[in-house]
């Protein structure tokens, strides 16, 4: 990895630059973004991705939008840009979250230049803030696998996850994988299964690579090799992360996310959330109707991108006589989560639950 951040200043030009994430692990690109429309682009295309990254990208995105401004209502051009960016993915919080926040900083009374200033250090303290929820994320959800390993005598911990909650999903660490570097860290005995995650792969392009970077042994299995797996007692704990997760405790995660929580609970297998507080939404309780699933390009299906003959390639995989759907989340409701792993602890996936850690949100329930 050229940069320990998935985000960054460049020091040298002060261009906002991001690891480009499209081609992952085959090729390691810097996307640039110098605009408010390459920000939009950005989250939009998945060069950035995962909850807590699409936020601090939008926050950048809206301190370009400020240095790029020319004249007329600085205040309304910064709110166009905030709308703007809000439509480019609409199931993570984060998002909406980041540019509300972010927007509050702007102040009618200061210059076009000091307001970008301002949401640039607004966009540095929130990267610094998920940094930070990712660590005490880890610390919390390390205390489940310790637990686990001691009750199996210290034999190997199998671990199981969905899409790429890791690193790159974040700014460092990740949320669901943070317990698990930490675990490894600590010498705990521990193996990941890495569901691929279909359409786009995160899990086999990304999460497997920053596991396998880390050393941390793992396998990649076909997204429908979960439920055979636990049948048969391969995994110890279901650890995922979460795009939006509501205030009763649903939990909105990459596609397929709700089956393993049904074969987990099948097979009565403790299913944990990893998230940061940024990804809570705190104006809606159920998730199944109040969170807006993303539909995305059918194009992700019909088609697999790939190494071939060491170039990047697409392959098509079906007939042109078949339609293809794309809905790039599910909602699993609360009742299949054993708990929500947060920077504040590890609480019930259930509204009681949420506000014990988070009793300031009481007031606006
Ligand atoms: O479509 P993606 O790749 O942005 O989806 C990402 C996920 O579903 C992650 O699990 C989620 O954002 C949590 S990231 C810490």
């Amino acid at each position: 990895m050229s940069h320990p951040h998935t985000i960054w200043i460049n020091e040298t030009t002060g261009i906002v630059e991001a690891t480009d994430q499209r081609w992952l692990p085959f090729r390691n690109d810097i996307f640039q973004i110098r605009t408010l429309d390459d920000a939009y682009f950005a989250i939009r295309e998945m060069v950035v991705r995962g909850a807590p990254l699409i936020g601090v990208t939008a926050a950048y995105g809206l301190y370009v939008a400020a240095c790029n401004f020319e004249e007329g209502d600085f205040s309304g051009y910064m709110s166009e840009a905030g709308e703007y960016l809000k439509i480019s993915r609409p199931t993570a919080v984060n998002l909406a979250f980041a540019v509300d926040e972010a927007l509050t900083h702007v102040c009618a009374e200061y210059s076009p230049e000091e307001n970008a200033e301002r949401l640039l250090a607004y966009a540095e303290s929130l990267k610094r803030r998920e940094i930070e929820y990712s660590t005490q994320i880890g610390c919390n959800g390390l205390e489940l696998i310790r637990g686990i390993s001691k009750k199996k005598g210290g034999s190997v911990v199998n671990i199981l996850t969905h899409c790429n909650a890791g690193r790159l999903a974040t700014i460092e660490l990740g949320t669901a994988t943070a317990p698990i570097y930490l675990a490894y860290e600590e010498n705990i005995p521990i193996h990941v299964w890495v569901d691929e995650t279909r359409p786009r792969n995160q899990g086999a392009r990304l999460t497997a690579f920053e596991l396998a970077e880390a050393g941390i042994p793992h396998t990649v299995v076909p997204d429908n090799v979960g439920g055979h797996l636990m049948q048969h007692g391969m995994v110890d704990l279901v650890l995922v992360g979460s795009d939006r997760t509501t205030l009763n405790g649903d939990v909105a995660n990459k596609i397929g996310t709700y089956l393993k929580a049904l074969a987990a609970a099948d097979n009565q297998i403790p299913f944990y959330v990893a998230l940061p507080s940024t990804s809570i939404d705190w104006e809606i309780s159920d998730g199944l109707t109040g969170i807006p699933i993303e539909q995305r390009d059918p194009r992700e299906v019909t088609h697999m991108v790939g190494l071939r003959k060491g170039q990047i390639a697409e392959v098509q995989i079906l007939s042109d006589l078949s339609p293809a759907a794309n809905y790039g989340f599910d909602v699993t409701p609360a009742r299949l989560v054993t708990g929500l792993i947060t920077e504040r602890g590890i609480c019930q996936a259930s509204k009681e639950g949420i506000l014990s850690l988070f009793p300031e949100k009481n007031i606006r329930t």
